[in-house]
């Protein structure tokens, strides 16, 4: 699996395998045993997926060194604040039965709709992260859903600069702008719902365009991701899936394709922007 540099020189494998919605237990445990022994070696969890023990027992399963794995999880808002959140990261790496982990990241941005106090939440939240990464707890530290607009007031004060930001980014929904500004400020993107949850494979132009590379759609999302330089996190709990989509990574596409690609009318967005939602 390639990997993709972190501003504070770490490698992340350039894909990971996402696990929303997979129940906690045995299924989430079997996919993501299931998606390490395919060759995944990227796992991406949250508290709010309720399914960090399932991760933590899929992971010990796999038999993998635990140093080859990037193993990231994300605090939700109601966690959020300094104390709390040191809390809550305590809290997902005892459910992950791990001693360090990987990345952690803010899950969502404090919504202004719901804080009136919402940069500075941010902040305090970002501070007990930056202390969590100088004791040596995480390797990499960053945000999730965090558009151009909450990440400035947050590079603007803070002692080390996020990592990543993972937005959802699919064919129908590139968020360009904000990409551009991650990737201006040395941080790396993240794409989830890479397929838009299924919507892309509704598309006839994605069709046509994954005919002409001779791959099947999934293949085309996940590679028109990595060419940006944007690490898709593609979930699948079917085993043949998660090894069509681990062979994305020899396609290379022409610029034409990924213009076009980039350049389709907007569809699959799930709704959920940061300043609007209720949580
Ligand atoms: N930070 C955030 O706020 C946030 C929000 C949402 C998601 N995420 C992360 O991003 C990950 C991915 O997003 P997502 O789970 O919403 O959706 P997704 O990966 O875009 O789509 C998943 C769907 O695609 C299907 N699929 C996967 N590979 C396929 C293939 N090769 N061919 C055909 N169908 C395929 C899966 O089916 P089967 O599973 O049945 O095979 C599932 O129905 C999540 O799991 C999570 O880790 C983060």
């Amino acid at each position: 699996m390639s990997t993709i540099k972190l501003n504070n020189g770490v490698e992340m494998p350039a894909m990971g395998f996402g696990t929303w919605a997979i129940a906690d237990g045995a299924e989430v445990a079997e996919a993501v045993k299931t998606a390490i022994e395919c060759g995944f070696r990227h796992i991406d969890t949250a508290s709010f997926y309720k399914n960090e023990t399932g991760v933590g027992r899929g992971i010990a399963a796999s038999g993998i060194n635990r140093s080859q794995l990037w193993v990231t999880t994300k605090v939700w808002p109601t966690e959020t604040g300094y104390d709390n959140t040191l809390r809550a990261f305590d809290a997902s790496l005892n459910r992950l039965g791990l001693d360090y982990l990987d990345l952690y990241l803010i899950h969502w941005p404090a919504s202004p709709s719901h804080y009136t106090d919402w940069c500075e939440r941010n902040l305090d939240t970002w501070r007990a992260f930056e202390k969590l990464y100088a004791d040596g707890r995480v390797r990499a530290i960053g945000v999730s859903n965090f558009l151009a607009s909450h990440l400035q007031p947050l590079i603007d004060s803070c002692t080390v600069k996020p990592m990543v930001d993972q937005l959802e980014i699919h064919p129908g929904y590139t968020q360009a702008d904000d990409v551009k500004f991650c990737q201006a400020n040395n941080i790396v993107v993240e794409a989830w719902s890479p397929f838009g949850r299924g919507a892309a494979f509704k598309s006839a132009e994605l069709k046509q365009i994954a005919d002409h590379n001779n791959c099947s759609v999934a293949q085309l999302c996940l590679a028109w991701c990595r060419q940006k330089q944007i690490v898709p996190l593609p979930k699948s709990v079917t085993p043949e899936r998660v090894k069509e989509n681990l062979e994305s990574d020899g396609l290379n596409l022409s610029e034409n394709d990924i213009l076009k690609i980039d350049q389709l009318p907007e569809f699959g967005w799930s709704g959920q922007h940061p300043d609007k939602v209720t949580f």
